[in-house]
């Protein structure tokens, strides 16, 4: 059996799970990784982990998941999300499955749309683009992971040390969601519905208030309020929000 484990903020990484299902022949299980399973018992004999890098690095549920879940597979394979690059993601994650004594077999890392509207809001003709190319690349994945196959990606130092001094500035201050504008949130309770760590509660007013110890900053709550009274940095209201255009928001619950 081919066991999904997949984190994803805003679609992508969801998305890639759905299409790998759909082209593989084996028997397939998907768990979506949220506040309260991932310290569970995963017991598979392909083991896929499908996740979003964050400022080059792993999103918090994943540093937990490696650390705290009870793993027991024969093939492990990592895929990882992004926009442009994945810095430091495949080293950090090999060293945290290593020190629980497992070995990374498979890595591919999916070009996938942009959802970092703060600093790189995308057009949708290249979200379009990127769709497309996520299509093709997903067929090789398919077949690789049917293959059982070993590939590691080597990252260049330059790549891996830079983005890790960046990581540790801004990580947990700046990357933050926070609350735009009191006149655009008409307090439908979405964000507090959607945040896959239970870290929006709105006030006495009916505001989003955050919690910046669970948040990981995927982007949800931002990207789907209807009014775009979220944002992160100073990403105000005006730029334009990203979601996957292939998921729903039921998919993440079901
Ligand atoms: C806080 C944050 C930091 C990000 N940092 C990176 C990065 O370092 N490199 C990259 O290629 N993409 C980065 N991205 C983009 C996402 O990894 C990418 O859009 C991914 O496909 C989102 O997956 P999802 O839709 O499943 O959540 C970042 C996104 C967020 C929200
Ligand atoms: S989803 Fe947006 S509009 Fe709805 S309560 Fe949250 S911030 Fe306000
Ligand atoms: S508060 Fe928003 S950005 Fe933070 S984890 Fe929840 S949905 Fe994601």
């Amino acid at each position: 059996m081919d066991h999904y484990i997949v984190f994803s903020g805003t679609g992508n990484c969801l998305y890639c799970v759905n299409e790998l299902v759909k082209r593989s022949a084996s028997p397939t299980k998907i768990t979506i990784l949220k506040d309260t399973n991932y310290q569970a018992s995963f017991v598979a004999e392909a083991l896929i982990l499908v996740f979003p890098v964050y400022a080059y690095t792993l999103p918090l549920v994943i540093k937990q998941f490696i650390k705290y879940a009870s793993i027991n597979c024969n093939y492990l394979a990592v895929m990882i999300s992004g926009g442009s690059i994945a810095g430091r993601a495949f080293l950090e994650t090999r060293k945290r499955f290593k020190k629980r004594q497992l070995i990374v077999n498979y890595e591919y890392f999916m070009r996938s749309p942009e959802n970092f509207g703060a600093l790189f809001a995308s057009t949708t003709s290249k979200n379009n683009l990127r769709y497309l190319q996520m299509t093709n690349s997903l067929s090789e994945v398919a077949h690789s992971l049917a293959l059982r196959s070993n590939k590691i990606i080597t990252e260049a130092p330059f790549l891996t040390i830079i983005p890790s001094f960046f990581f540790s500035l801004f990580h947990g201050s700046i990357f933050l969601a926070n609350h735009s504008s009191k006149k655009c949130c008409n307090s439908c309770g979405l964000c507090v519905k959607i945040c896959p760590f239970k870290s929006v509660t709105l006030n006495s007013q009916g505001r989003p208030k955050f919690n910046r110890k669970t948040c990981n900053h995927c982007q949800r709550c931002i990207n789907y309020c209807p009014t775009k009274a979220i944002s992160m940095l100073l990403q105000g209201h005006k730029k334009p929000r990203f979601v996957n255009k292939f998921i729903s928001l039921k998919d993440y619950f079901s």
